[in-house]
Order: C-alpha cells, then sequence, then structure tokens
C-alpha cells in the first residue's frame, strides 16, 4: 500500500462505496489504496472488505471527531448518507455537516459527496401539485442531500457534487421490481407515464468515482451526473420481458396512487417520481450516459445489466 494515495470510502459496506471499493481493489494501478469506514469493522462485511485489501477503520457519521480520525491522512474521500436507516432529512443534512468539517479538519484534497436535487428549487413547498412532507421536503431523501452542498462549498472543502441515478440493483434488494398481480402476470409499477427514468448499475457508480478522483483537479467544484442509460417505464419492462423470457407489463399509475401504497417511503418515492417525471429535463438533462460512458468505457446498459443480473430479481 505505501505510496499509494487514501480514498476514505463511506458506506464501504454498502451499495455505492462497495461499488468504490472493488473498483479501486480491481485497479492495482489506480494509485489510491481503500481506506473503507464503517461503524461495525468486526462485521461479517467489514472483515471481508479487509480480505479483499482495504484498511477498515472504525468511524460513524453522527461522530464527528471518528470521522476526523477516519480522515486524517486521506488524500480523498467518497462520502455518502443513507436515509432509508432512519428516514431522517435533518439527520442526512447533520451527517453531511459532520463530514464537510471532518473533511475540512483533515486537508482532504478531493472530496466526492453523493448528492441529488433540492427538488423545492423546482416545487417549492407552496407549490401543491405535490405535498409537502413533514412540513419542510417534497421528496425528503432528495432535499437534504442537495441542502447539503453548500456546506462543502461554504468551508472550501475541494468538492465533486456526483448525481447518481436509480440503482438498477432496486429491482433486486429494494422493493421496486416487477410483481405478479391478482392475474398472475408480472408488471413494473412505477407512476413515471411515458417519461424516462436514468437508471444505472451500482458498480458502475464505483467506477465513475474512481475516475473523478484519477482526474482529480478538473472535477473539483464540479457537479457530475451519472447514468447508464435513461427509459421509459414500457422500455424496462420489454427489456425485462426479453431478458426473463416471461412477460413484463408496465404498470402506470398516477403518483397519488403510488402515494397511498403504504410502504414506509411511499410518499417520498411517490414524490420522487413525479419530480422525474414531471421535470425530466431537470433531472435527465445532466445525467447524461454519454459522460458517464467517457468516465467509464466499461458503463453497462440495461440489457447489459440484465443479462448479467436477471436470475437475482426476486419474482413474486
Ligand atoms: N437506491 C437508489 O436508487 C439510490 C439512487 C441514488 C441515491 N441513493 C441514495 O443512496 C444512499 C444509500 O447509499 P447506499 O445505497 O450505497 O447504501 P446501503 O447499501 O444501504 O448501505 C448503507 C451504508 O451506509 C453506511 N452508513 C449508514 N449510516 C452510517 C453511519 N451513521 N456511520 C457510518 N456509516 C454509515 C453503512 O455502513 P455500516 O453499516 O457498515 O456502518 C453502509 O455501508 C441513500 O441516502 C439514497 O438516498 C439511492
Amino acid at each position: 500500500m505505501s505510496g499509494k494515495k487514501i480514498i476514505a470510502v463511506v458506506g464501504a459496506t454498502g451499495a455505492q462505496g462497495g461499488g468504490l471499493v472493488r473498483a479501486i481493489l480491481n485497479d492495482p494501478s489506480s494509485g489510491f489504496a481503500v481506506r473503507a469506514l464503517t461503524r461495525k469493522v468486526d462485521s461479517d462485511k467489514g472483515k471481508e472488505l479487509a480480505k479483499l485489501g482495504a484498511e477498515v477503520v472504525a468511524a460513524d457519521l453522527d461522530d464527528v471527531e471518528s470521522l476526523k480520525r477516519a480522515f486524517a491522512g486521506a488524500h480523498g474521500a467518497f462520502l455518502l448518507t443513507n436515509f432509508w436507516e432512519h428516514f431522517s432529512a435533518e439527520k442526512e443534512f447533520a451527517q453531511a455537516k459532520n463530514m464537510a468539517q471532518a473533511a475540512k479538519h483533515a486537508g482532504v484534497q478531493h472530496v466526492i459527496w453523493s448528492t441529488l436535487e433540492d427538488t423545492r428549487r423546482w416545487v417549492p413547498l407552496s407549490d401543491n401539485r405535490m405535498p409537502t412532507l413533514k412540513g419542510r421536503y417534497k421528496v425528503e431523501h432528495f432535499d437534504a442531500k442537495g441542502e447539503a452542498d453548500h456546506l462543502f462549498t461554504e468551508l472550501g472543502v475541494p468538492t465533486t457534487f456526483l448525481l447518481t441515478s436509480f440503482y438498477w440493483e432496486n429491482l433486486i434488494f429494494f422493493g421496486l421490481g416487477p410483481k405478479k398481480g391478482p392475474d398472475g402476470k408480472l408488471a413494473l409499477t412505477y407512476p413515471m407515464g411515458d417519461k424516462k427514468l436514468p437508471g444505472i448499475a451500482v458498480d458502475d457508480i464505483g467506477k465513475s468515482a474512481l475516475a473523478i478522483f484519477k482526474k482529480g483537479k478538473e472535477f473539483i467544484g464540479k457537479t457530475v451526473g451519472i447514468a447508464g442509460e435513461h427509459l421509459t417505464g414500457a422500455q424496462m419492462a420489454a427489456a425485462l420481458t426479453k431478458a426473463l423470457g416471461q412477460e413484463v407489463r408496465y404498470n402506470d399509475v398516477p403518483p397519488e396512487v403510488y402515494r397511498k401504497f403504504g410502504f414506509p417511503g411511499a410518499e417520498d418515492l411517490g414524490n420522487m417520481f413525479q419530480f422525474k417525471r414531471d421535470f425530466q429535463e431537470v433531472f435527465c438533462g445532466p445525467r447524461n450516459p454519454a459522460i458517464a460512458r467517457g468516465l467509464n468505457p466499461s458503463l453497462q446498459d440495461f440489457d447489459t445489466w440484465l443479462a448479467q443480473n436477471k436470475s437475482r430479481i426476486p419474482l413474486t
């Protein structure tokens, strides 16, 4: 490891950070070494990362001192928050603040902050086309991330703002895959109308982040959006039909119906899909697959991802 620049990776045991850890460890000539941050260094995932060659260190996003220690001596840091663990946008904001302060304190030279749009820029709270959530947000798991961008800028932390896309792994792990209806037929239910949903394979987030760290200075202060492909619900259903060898229909429901599905986060996701549907240019524009492919020539499109992953999609 000696001589290599250290990249501290938040979320190393998870989807985005795990993708970056694999990208760095699979590219021994990158000049980077991985420092994997986790609250549970002794967990199976923590041990596995150590076995793969990462330095695994304890850190908690709620504890700024632990972050200062974990960032000490690091050249770069990949940063995220996980809304879905606590469903609190305020907590995400506080955690982003801790990370920005710790990165500043440690003198990290390049941060990649995995952010998303503060949708209130386009849909102010007074706009009734979608409900305001918890009195302060339109899309809770987006808004505080976007709101936190300025924390990095104001502290003078050299930052690239990374806009990721809907992970296609959501079809496997997040309950957003095709489901059997009462007629026994599979359907993909998103309130997207005929509009396009930018999607990406998680591993391609990691590979893109590695490319951004490699390019360094030219990306500092920039916002970079990445997607593997932009597809309508109907196009996703057609690709699934072909890959799975059984019919998958696209079930377009209005966002107001989706919001009432009742699972935790349904209102937030209903608003999110509606934002993506109604602000197509705002959302798709910055997530140009050609730019993502420029960073990461092995970027997968949906068909390629399906060929590798179709057997992992639960069809219930
Ligand atoms: N699903 C999508 O399509 C999508 C698209 C764009 C953005 N996102 C965003 O991605 C974020 C989640 O990222 P992910 O999917 O990569 O996560 P994930 O796979 O669910 O894993 C969560 C990671 O966050 C770490 N973590 C959470 N709280 C922590 C804390 N207090 N201190 C230290 N580490 C902590 C966990 O580490 P340990 O448990 O090991 O400590 C774990 O590695 C969400 O905020 C979501 O909004 C998701």
